[in-house]
C-alpha cells in the first residue's frame, strides 16, 4: 500500500510539474479539445497525500507563457486536466490546493477513488471523472466537497470486475452530501434500478443526466429527485411508466428511446406517462417510444409547453381538443408516426416549426392550419399527399415548405397566399410540367427543388411560369433531352445546391 502510494505520488508530482509548464492540460493524444482552463494565477499549491513522507509545496513560474490579465477575477481559478495518462487510483488528498476550481481526470483507468480524494481542494467546482472504471457502489462516494457544482462521471465501465455488480442498487449513501451540486452527469454507466436519495444528498440539484443506462423503474428516479430539479434526461433507458404528479417541478424532460406506450392524464394504462401536474414543463421529448395513444386530456396541465417531440411513435390520430391548452408551443414534431390526417393545431398560436414528416397524410384541406400567424417552417415530406386545396397554406409567415416525397401531380392555382414562401421542396413527386406547379405569382420564392420528378416536356417556354429571382433545382430528372437546350447539369454525384446544379432564371 505504501509503495503504491509513493508510485502514485511520484506520478502526480511528475504530471503536476509537466502540467504547470503545459498549460495544465495533459493528454496523451495531442487533440485540440476544449479544456477547463480559464486564468492562471501565481498561487501556491500542494500536491501529494497529506499523510506520507513526502509532501511538497511549489511555487510554479510561468516565464514562457504570457498571462492575460483576468477579465473577471476569482480569488483563485486553476484548471487541471489529466486526461488519458493511465491513472489507476486516486488516493486521499490527491491534490492540495484551494486554487483549483476545475479538475478533469477523464479517460484514465481509475478503478479506485478515495472518498477523501478531493477534500483538500476546497474550491473545486467542476470535477470530470468520465471514462474510468470506478465500481458502481463507489461512484458517488466522495466527502467534503462542499463547493462542487458540476460532477461528470459518464462512460464509466466497471464490468472488468468479475463480481456481478451490474445490479448495484445503492450508489449513494445518506452520509454523502453535495451541498452545492447543481449538475450531475451519470450517462452510459450500465446503471439499473438504483436507489439514489438525490433529494437528501443534493438539495439544490437542477440538472440530472442519466441517459444510456438500463433504468426501468421510474419511481427509483422520480421519487428521489429534489424539488430544485428542473432538467432531467433519461434518454435510452427502459422506463415504461411515469405516475401522476411526478413532473411537478420539471421544466425539461428528455425521455426519448424508452418504453412508454400511452400519454395520459388521469386514466392511465400500465405502460404510460401521466402528464398531470406538469404545470412548469416547457420541453418534453418522448421520441422513439412505442406510443400509440394520446388521451385527449393528456396536455391539460401543460400551459407552459414550448417544445413537444412525439416523433418516431405509432400515433394514428389525435383528438380534436388535445392541444387546446398548449397555446405557447413553438416546436411540435409528430414526424414518423402513422397519422392519416393533419391534427388540429388551431390553438397553437405561437407555433413556428411543425414537423409532420413521414406519416400517412394524403390530403391538405383548405384552412387546415388555421391561418397560424407565426408558422414559418412546415415539413410534410414522405407522406402520401395527392391533393392540396387552394387555401391549404394560408399562412402569412410561412417561408419554408417541404412537400417532397409525396404523390403530387399538380398544385391548384393561387395555392400559396400571401406568398412569403422562399424555399419550396417538391422533390420526388409526379410533376410532369412546370405549369402544373402554379408558381407564377409567388414573388418571394428563391428556390424550388424538383429533383426526381418526371418532366418529359420541359422546354425553354416552361420557365415563363416561374417568378423572377427563383432558382430551379433539377437533379436526377427524367427530361426529354431533345427538347432541352439549356440543361447543363444532370448528374447524380453533384449533391450540393451550388449555382451549377440547376437553372437560374431571372
Ligand atoms: C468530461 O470528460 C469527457 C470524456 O473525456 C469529455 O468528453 C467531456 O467533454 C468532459 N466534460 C467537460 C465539461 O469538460
Ligand atoms: C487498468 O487497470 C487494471 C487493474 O486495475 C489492469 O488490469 C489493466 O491492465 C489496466 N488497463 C490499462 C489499459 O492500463
Ligand atoms: C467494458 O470493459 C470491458 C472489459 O474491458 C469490455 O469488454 C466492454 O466492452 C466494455 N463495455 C463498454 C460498454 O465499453
Ligand atoms: C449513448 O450510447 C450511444 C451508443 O452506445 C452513443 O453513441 C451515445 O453518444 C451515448 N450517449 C450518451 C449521452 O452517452
Ligand atoms: C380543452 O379540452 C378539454 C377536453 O375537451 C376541456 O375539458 C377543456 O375545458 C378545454 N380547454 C379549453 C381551454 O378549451
Ligand atoms: C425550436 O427548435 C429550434 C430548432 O430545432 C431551436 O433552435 C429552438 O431553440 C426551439 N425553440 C425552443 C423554444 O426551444
Ligand atoms: C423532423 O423529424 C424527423 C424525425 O424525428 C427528423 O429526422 C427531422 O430532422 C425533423 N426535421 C426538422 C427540420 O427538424
Ligand atoms: C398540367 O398542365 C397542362 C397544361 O397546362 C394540362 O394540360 C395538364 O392537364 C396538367 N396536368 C395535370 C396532371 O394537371
Ligand atoms: C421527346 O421529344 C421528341 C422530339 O420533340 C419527341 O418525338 C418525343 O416524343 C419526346 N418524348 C417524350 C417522352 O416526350
Ligand atoms: C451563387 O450565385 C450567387 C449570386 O450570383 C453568389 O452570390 C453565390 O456566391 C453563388 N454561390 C456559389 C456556390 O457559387
Amino acid at each position: 500500500m505504501a509503495l503504491s502510494h509513493k508510485i502514485i505520488l511520484f506520478f502526480i508530482l511528475t504530471t503536476a510539474h509537466l502540467a504547470k509548464t503545459e498549460r495544465y492540460d495533459l493528454r496523451k493524444n495531442d487533440e485540440k479539445t476544449e479544456t477547463f482552463q480559464k486564468n492562471l494565477r501565481k498561487d501556491p499549491f500542494t500536491v501529494g497525500p497529506s499523510v506520507g513522507p513526502v509532501s511538497s509545496t511549489r511555487k510554479p513560474t510561468y516565464s514562457n507563457t504570457p498571462i492575460q490579465p483576468p477579465r473577471y477575477s476569482y480569488p483563485s481559478d486553476l484548471s487541471f486536466r489529466f486526461s488519458d495518462v493511465g491513472l489507476q487510483r486516486i488516493g486521499r488528498d490527491f491534490i492540495k490546493s484551494d486554487s483549483i476550481i476545475s479538475l478533469s481526470l477523464d479517460n484514465n483507468n481509475i478503478s479506485d477513488v478515495s472518498p477523501f480524494a478531493f477534500r483538500s481542494m476546497q474550491n473545486l467546482r467542476h470535477l470530470n471523472l468520465s471514462g474510468n472504471r470506478i465500481p458502481k457502489e463507489k461512484l458517488l462516494s466522495l466527502t467534503g466537497n462542499n463547493n462542487l457544482q458540476t460532477l461528470i462521471i459518464n462512460n464509466n465501465n466497471d464490468t472488468f470486475d468479475c463480481n456481478d455488480n451490474s445490479n448495484v442498487k445503492k450508489i449513494l449513501k445518506e452520509s454523502e452530501t453535495f451541498q452545492s451540486l447543481e449538475h450531475l452527469h451519470l450517462c452510459n454507466n450500465q446503471l439499473r434500478d438504483i436507489e439514489m436519495p438525490f433529494y437528501i444528498a443534493m438539495p439544490i440539484l437542477t440538472h440530472l443526466h442519466l441517459g444510456n443506462n438500463s433504468i426501468s423503474s421510474s419511481s427509483a428516479v422520480f421519487d428521489n429527485i429534489p424539488a430544485s430539479l428542473t432538467h432531467l434526461n433519461l434518454d435510452k433507458n427502459l422506463i415504461d411508466h411515469v405516475e401522476k404528479d411526478k413532473l411537478r417541478y420539471l421544466k425539461e424532460l428528455v425521455m426519448n428511446d424508452n418504453k412508454i406506450t400511452q400519454v395520459c392524464f388521469e386514466e392511465c394504462q400500465e405502460n404510460s406517462i401521466s402528464l398531470r401536474g406538469a404545470i412548469r414543463m416547457e420541453s418534453l421529448f418522448l421520441s422513439r417510444n412505442q406510443i400509440s395513444e394520446v388521451s385527449p386530456d393528456a396536455f391539460n396541465d401543460m400551459e407552459h409547453l414550448l417544445n413537444l417531440d412525439l416523433s418516431g411513435n405509432k400515433i394514428a390520430d389525435l383528438a380534436k381538443d388535445t392541444f387546446n391548452n398548449t397555446v405557447w408551443i413553438i416546436n411540435l414534431s409528430l414526424a414518423h408516426n402513422i397519422l392519416a390526417t393533419i391534427p388540429n393545431v388551431c390553438s397553437m398560436l405561437n407555433l413556428k416549426n411543425l414537423n409532420l414528416t413521414a406519416n400517412r397524410i394524403n390530403a391538405i384541406p383548405s384552412d387546415t392550419f388555421c391561418h397560424l400567424q407565426r408558422l414559418e417552417h412546415l415539413y410534410l415530406s414522405n407522406n402520401m399527399i395527392t391533393t392540396i386545396e387552394t387555401r391549404a397554406f394560408n399562412l402569412q409567415s410561412l417561408t419554408y415548405l417541404d412537400l417532397s416525397g409525396n404523390q403530387l401531380r399538380q398544385l391548384p392555382a393561387q395555392w400559396i397566399f400571401p406568398w412569403q414562401i422562399q424555399e419550396l421542396h417538391l422533390e420526388r413527386n409526379y410533376f410532369t410540367e412546370l405549369d402544373n406547379l402554379s408558381l407564377t405569382n409567388i414573388k418571394s420564392l428563391r428556390n424550388v427543388y424538383l429533383d426526381e420528378n418526371p418532366m418529359p416536356k420541359l422546354n425553354a417556354g416552361s420557365f415563363q411560369s416561374l417568378p423572377g429571382h427563383t432558382t430551379l433545382h433539377l437533379k436526377n430528372i427524367r427530361v426529354n433531352e431533345t427538347q432541352i437546350k439549356c440543361v447543363q447539369d444532370n448528374d447524380d454525384d453533384d449533391a450540393d445546391d451550388d449555382n451549377n446544379s440547376g437553372y437560374s432564371y431571372n
